[in-house]
C-alpha cells in the first residue's frame, strides 16, 4: 500500500513573491492532530520529491492547507510555487509532530511563537476548541520581515472573531500579535527582543512569561528556535516532547528548499 494519498489542488494564493499557500482535497482516511506536519510534494520524473510541511488547516476541515516559501532554485518549492487548481499533490498518510497541546503541561496562557512559515501549525491550533478549553488565554505571535508577509492577518483579525462556532472563544481568549522587523509597523522587532525588553507583555497588558503560568510552542528558523529555546530555559521553562509533556515544545518551520 502506498504511503501517500494523491490530492488535488483546490486553490492557490500568492501572498508575496516569497510566500504562497494552497488548499487541496483531503482523503477521508487522513487523521492528524492540529499542529502536526506531514510529507508533501510532487512527482518529478515519476519519483516523489517530498518535504515536511505543517498542516495549516484544522483537523475538523474537509480540505488541507499548506503555507510555503518560494526558494529560487529550491528542488521542491521552485516547482511547487507554479501549481495550479486541479494539479496533483502527494500527501503523506502519517502526519506527526511535537506542536500538539497534549505535549504541554496544563497552564493558564499558551504562547504560540511563529516566524515566517512557522505560523502554519498554529493556524490549526487557534481554530481548535480544545485549545481554549485547556488554556484561558492564547497569544499568537507572528514575526516576519515585511508587512505583506503577515499571511492570514485578515483571517485572524476579521474572519475568525466573527466565525459562527469559534468566534466567541476567539474573541474572548485569543490575542494576535504580529511583528515586523524590516519595515515600519505598529509592532516592530524580533520576537526574542520583544520578550527580552518586555515590550510584548506591556503591549498586551500581560505579566512577563513564567513557567508557573505560561506554556509555549515555537516554530521558525533554526536560529530563532535556538535563541527562543535558550531564553525560555533561562527563565526556568522545561522542554516537552511526544513522550513527556513540558512547559514548551518546538518544531522547525520546515520548507526551506
Ligand atoms: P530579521 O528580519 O531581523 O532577520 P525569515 O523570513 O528569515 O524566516 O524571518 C522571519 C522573521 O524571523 C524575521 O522577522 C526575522 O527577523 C526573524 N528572525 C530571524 N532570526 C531570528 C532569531 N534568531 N530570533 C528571532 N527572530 C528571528
Amino acid at each position: 500500500m502506498s504511503a501517500f494519498n494523491e490530492e488535488h489542488v483546490l486553490s492557490v494564493h500568492h501572498w508575496t513573491d516569497r510566500l504562497f499557500s494552497f488548499t487541496t482535497t483531503r482523503d477521508v482516511s487522513l487523521r492528524f492532530s492540529n499542529g502536526h506536519f506531514t510529507m508533501i510534494g510532487l512527482r518529478v520524473d515519476g519519483k516523489p520529491l517530498l518535504r515536511a510541511y505543517s498542516i495549516a488547516s484544522a483537523n475538523h476541515e474537509d480540505h488541507l492547507e499548506f503555507l510555503s516559501i518560494k526558494v529560487h532554485g529550491g528542488p521542491l518549492t521552485s516547482r511547487l510555487q507554479h501549481i495550479q487548481v486541479g494539479d496533483t499533490i502527494i500527501v503523506g498518510k502519517k502526519p506527526t509532530g511535537t506542536l500538539v497541546i497534549d505535549h504541554l503541561l496544563p497552564g493558564k496562557r499558551l504562547y504560540l511563537f511563529g516566524t515566517g512559515t512557522g505560523l502554519a501549525p498554529f493556524l490549526g491550533i487557534v481554530r481548535d476548541p480544545a485549545t481554549y478549553e485547556k488554556f484561558e488565554q492564547v497569544i499568537l505571535v507572528h514575526g516576519v520581515r515585511t508587512v505583506d508577509e503577515l499571511a492570514y492577518h485578515d483571517m485572524l483579525v476579521e474572519h475568525l472573531p466573527s466565525h459562527e462556532y469559534l468566534g466567541e472563544l476567539v474573541t474572548s481568549q485569543l490575542r494576535y500579535y504580529p511583528s515586523v522587523t524590516r519595515e515600519s509597523y505598529k509592532n516592530m522587532g524580533r520576537v526574542t527582543h520583544l520578550i527580552e525588553s518586555g515590550k510584548i507583555f506591556s503591549d498586551l497588558d500581560l505579566p512577563p512569561m513564567s513557567p508557573e503560568e505560561d506554556r509555549a510552542m515555537i516554530c521558525g528558523s533554526p536560529a530563532m528556535l535556538r535563541d527562543l529555546k535558550h531564553m525560555l530555559e533561562q527563565r526556568g521553562f522545561e522542554e516537552g516532547n511526544t513522550s513527556k509533556p513540558g512547559d514548551f515544545v518546538i518544531e522547525r518551520a520546515f520548507a526551506d528548499q
